[in-house]
């Protein structure tokens, strides 16, 4: 029989019981759905709507079965459809008849919308943590090589060269974005739907307040109807988690790029590799190849989810059920994600030989030449074309600009004087950017003081 059975004279049929059951997926409730269950309990019994004892009943019963649960010592039935009527069940189980006043001024429309706000408020808090944790390998890595110069590109071709650690912080800041964002979705998620009922609210006096402020909810919902339909909370946190693993897969690319033997900037460690099982020569960079890989799956579950939503009228629709599983799978790919990144960085080696050995054979210098004959008078238009020739003639030469003689200098221009090869060092490029935000010595260290800041380091 079940719970709702009474208006029904058949049994249901075995494949809808499968088809509708959640608790295939929501068994990840457990912990949450017997919290609010206290809560509301609690609350029943100190407004009068059920007996103090039975409530005192119904909360040590509910703590006894949290223990049970945390210790995996239950099990949940298909029967019972979802985490909801499996913990009532339990419930009964244990205390007996009294657990059927649980439900009062109470539906599952309500309990499930509540359940998700208190999994998610913790799952929110989780991903900020781990962003944290990234952002200091990031700012880590970026202080231990902060001299290191790389080339910079553009359309992936050599174009100015930049520090390695300014490279890295462009991270430090998308991810302080995606920070933001995952706490600003944590105020939509942080509040509380309990006391909508199935969608119009309850005919029993509750206390909404009460049950707020024992669950610790910041805000709670001022329309019924909008409580138990909502779900734009959950949207916002996969729009922020495709941000951030959009951000990731990028970062991915440019390490798969930078450990292969063509580039060779870095080596990631051993422990974060894995080998191939026919050529015994290599170690490949499966971890940020399946980041980006399953960055795929979370703009999935983004549009999944939005789909959903778009035709469904007010208010509870079963539709919504369908709204936990790719919020859980985008949990389960972000978190990893964000953890293996952290060790990935840290313990990532910068290949500063293979660094140097790129730059000897780089044209990155050349806006400087360009900037230098522009000091000198000439319109830049016509110091790019001087430059261009320049590099023309240095390609065909089998030379770059630092080795240049000051004679094959003025073959091009009279305004060049020896002061240029002092202009074409790469060290004298990267620093001549010092503008807030540009490449050089200074700029970087100002900008890593600011990124220590919003971790609260400095
Ligand atoms: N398992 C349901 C869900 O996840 C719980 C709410 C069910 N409510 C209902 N009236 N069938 O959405």
């Amino acid at each position: 029989m079940k719970l709702w059975g009474g208006r029904f004279t058949e049994s249901t049929d075995q494949l809808v019981e499968a088809y509708t059951a959640s608790i295939g997926f929501d068994q990840r409730l457990a912990e949450v759905d017997i919290r609010g269950s206290i809560a509301h309990a609690t609350m029943l019994g100190q407004c009068g709507i059920i007996p103090e004892q039975d409530a005192q009943i119904l909360v040590d019963g509910l703590k006894s079965l949290l223990t049970d649960v945390q210790n995996g010592a239950v099990e949940f039935r298909v029967e019972d459809e979802d985490i909801h009527m499996n913990i009532e069940r339990l419930l009964h189980e244990r205390v007996g008849p009294v657990a059927g006043k649980l439900h009062t001024g109470r539906s599952r429309n309500d309990q499930v919308a509540l359940d998700m706000h208190l999994f998610m408020k913790v799952a929110l808090q989780q991903i900020e943590a781990a962003v944290r944790e990234l952002q200091t390998a990031l700012v880590e890595v970026a202080e231990k090589h902060r001299s290191v110069i790389i080339p910079g590109y553009t359309h992936l071709q050599r174009a100015q060269p930049v520090l390695i650690s300014h490279h890295l912080l462009a991270y430090f800041w998308m991810l302080e974005r995606d920070a933001g964002r995952i706490r600003d979705a944590f105020k939509r998620t942080d509040m509380m739907p309990l006391g909508a009922g199935a969608l119009a609210g309850t005919t029993f006096p509750i206390d909404r307040e009460r049950v707020q402020q024992q669950l610790g909810f910041a805000e709670l919902y001022e329309n019924s109807l909008d409580a138990v339909s909502d779900r734009d909370y959950l949207v916002e946190f996969l729009s922020a988690a495709s941000l951030l693993m959009m951000h990731l897969s990028r970062f991915s690319e440019e390490l798969i790029l930078w450990s292969s033997e063509e580039f060779g900037f870095v080596e990631l460690a051993d422990r974060y590799c894995t080998g191939s099982s026919m050529m015994p020569q290599k170690k490949n960079p499966d971890v940020p190849e399946l980041v980006r890989g399953k960055t795929g799956r979370v703009y999935g579950h983004l549009m999944g989810l939005l789909t959903v939503l778009k035709g469904l009228p007010l208010a509870y629709n079963k539709d919504l059920q369908e709204d936990k599983e790719g919020v859980f799978d985008t949990l389960d790919t972000l978190l990893p994600a964000l953890w293996l990144f952290t060790g990935m960085v840290k313990t990532m080696k910068v290949r500063e030989d293979r660094i140097v050995a790129a730059l000897a054979r780089d044209f990155s210098n050349a806006t400087d030449v360009a900037d230098y004959l522009v000091r000198k008078g000439l319109p830049f238009r016509e110091a790019h074309a001087v430059v261009g020739k320049l590099v023309l003639y240095a390609l065909g030469n089998g030379k770059n600009l630092t080795e240049l003689s000051l004679d094959e200098y003025k073959a091009q221009s009279a305004l060049f004087d020896a002061d240029v090869f002092e202009t074409v060092s790469l060290e004298t490029v990267v620093n001549r950017r010092e503008a807030r935000g540009g490449t050089a010595k200074s700029a970087v260290e100002f900008q890593l003081q600011l990124a220590k800041q919003k971790l609260g380091l400095a």
